[in-house]
């Protein structure tokens, strides 16, 4: 049987220009690169056994669900039989048993049971999966073709004497790349001015960037403060943070991917890893409890029904307030011929480039760079 494809597959018109970046539907450029690279799609905790979501990355919607015995599966979003969403069927031990009529599958999408069927053809139908596998806190899915990429491993994030904090992740109606141009550029002193506590004017920040062979890496300095943060090709950075704990000190490592819902919305998933007690892990989780109220406060500032600073209970969600405002604010899909880029926009120029030149070799068919990234990789953020 042909394969069902799911219908927001059809209507996407075909986006083939080396510079787009922003449509990332199953055929366009930037679709297609993206699929070569694991990407996080949910955060483990919020998949308990036994229970089955939709889920939509890059435009596509897919079937996420928990066995009855732990394992993670994905599949196409519906049924072969008469095109039922899946996520609302019925989990039995590691298979899905749709709602309609009853037919079965098992977590690689083969049909295993038709009981209407008087004669059933099970053997014919397969719906596609997609391998998953869980790391740090997350749930990454493969959803390219062919083989699947190695996937990525960090070390430093394995430390058995650390603890992770996975924030609950939430959707910004904006495309994804605003997201990763916001990543260390020079907004910080402006949009979270209460925030932060900067030595000496903002225009004194330096900023050196250069590709690497995951990505690209950058050393900041402004006044005391320098840091070294990572991108990592295509969606992802690597960065440190304050500390979880006082005690034990060492600061807080992250990494956040960003990851298109579709082309006019993303998520950001985020691990925070760091040494510190359960308790003091919890106190740190703490800031991000208000998160979920984050669209909402945004988008009544953007409408101006709400000033900035006007309430005072959101102060532990203030910084994700703020980023969603200025990303946002932008425009859903910015229009990129109307910006003016300086010298501070040194970063965004160089990922844009990397960018450019790898869907370019894939529009002509070249080779693409291969990304190696270490099992380590080393950033830091001091005050000297
Ligand atoms: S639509 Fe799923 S069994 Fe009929
Ligand atoms: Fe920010």
């Amino acid at each position: 049987m042909e394969e069902k494809q799911p219908e927001n597959r059809v209507q996407k018109p075909v986006r083939q220009r080396p510079d787009d970046f922003v449509h990332t539907g199953p055929e366009t450029l930037a679709g297609r690169y993206l699929r070569m690279f694991w990407q996080p799609i949910r955060r483990a905790e919020d998949l308990s056994p036994g229970r089955a979501m939709p889920i939509r990355v890059m435009g596509e919607g897919f079937t996420l669900y928990r066995g009855q015995g732990g394992g993670v599966h994905l599949l196409e979003f519906r049924c072969a039989h008469r095109g039922a969403q899946l996520s609302i069927g019925k989990v039995e031990g590691e298979e899905l048993r749709c709602l309609y009529h009853g037919w079965k599958y098992d977590g690689e999408g083969k049909c295993v049971e038709q009981p209407a069927e008087v004669k059933p053809f099970c053997e014919k139908i397969r719906l596609r999966s997609y391998p998953v596998y869980e790391y740090l806190g997350l749930i990454f899915a493969y959803l390219g073709e062919g083989e699947p990429a190695p996937k990525p491993v960090f070390k430093e994030f394995e430390d058995k004497e650390g603890v992770h904090v996975v924030p609950p992740p939430y959707v910004v109606p904006c495309n994804y790349f605003n997201q990763i141009d916001n990543n260390g550029d020079m907004h910080a002193p402006f949009t979270h001015s209460d925030m932060m506590n900067f030595d000496g004017p903002a225009m004194h920040r330096e900023v050196t960037a250069e590709e690497s062979d995951w990505g690209v890496t950058w050393h900041e300095s402004q006044g005391a403060s320098r840091r070294v943060t990572h991108f990592l090709m295509p969606n992802a950075m690597q960065s440190k943070r304050v500390p979880m704990s006082k005690s034990r000190g060492g600061r807080t490592e992250v990494l956040s991917w960003m990851v298109p819902v579709d082309d006019e919305h993303h998520q950001r998933f985020e691990v925070y890893f760091g040494k510190a007690t359960e308790e003091e892990a919890r106190r740190y989780m703490d800031r991000f409890k208000n998160l979920e109220r984050v669209p909402e406060l945004g988008d009544r500032v953007l409408a101006g029904s709400l000033e900035l600073g006007g309430i005072d209970d959101w102060a532990r969600s203030r910084v994700q307030v703020e980023d969603y405002l200025v990303l946002v604010g932008q425009g859903a899909i910015p229009d990129r011929g109307r910006e003016h880029l300086g010298r501070s926009d040194v970063l965004v120029i160089l990922r844009r480039k990397i960018w450019e030149r790898e869907l370019r070799a894939l529009a002509e068919g070249r080779p693409l760079k291969e990304w190696h990234k270490p099992e380590r990789l080393e950033t830091s953020f001091t005050r000297i």
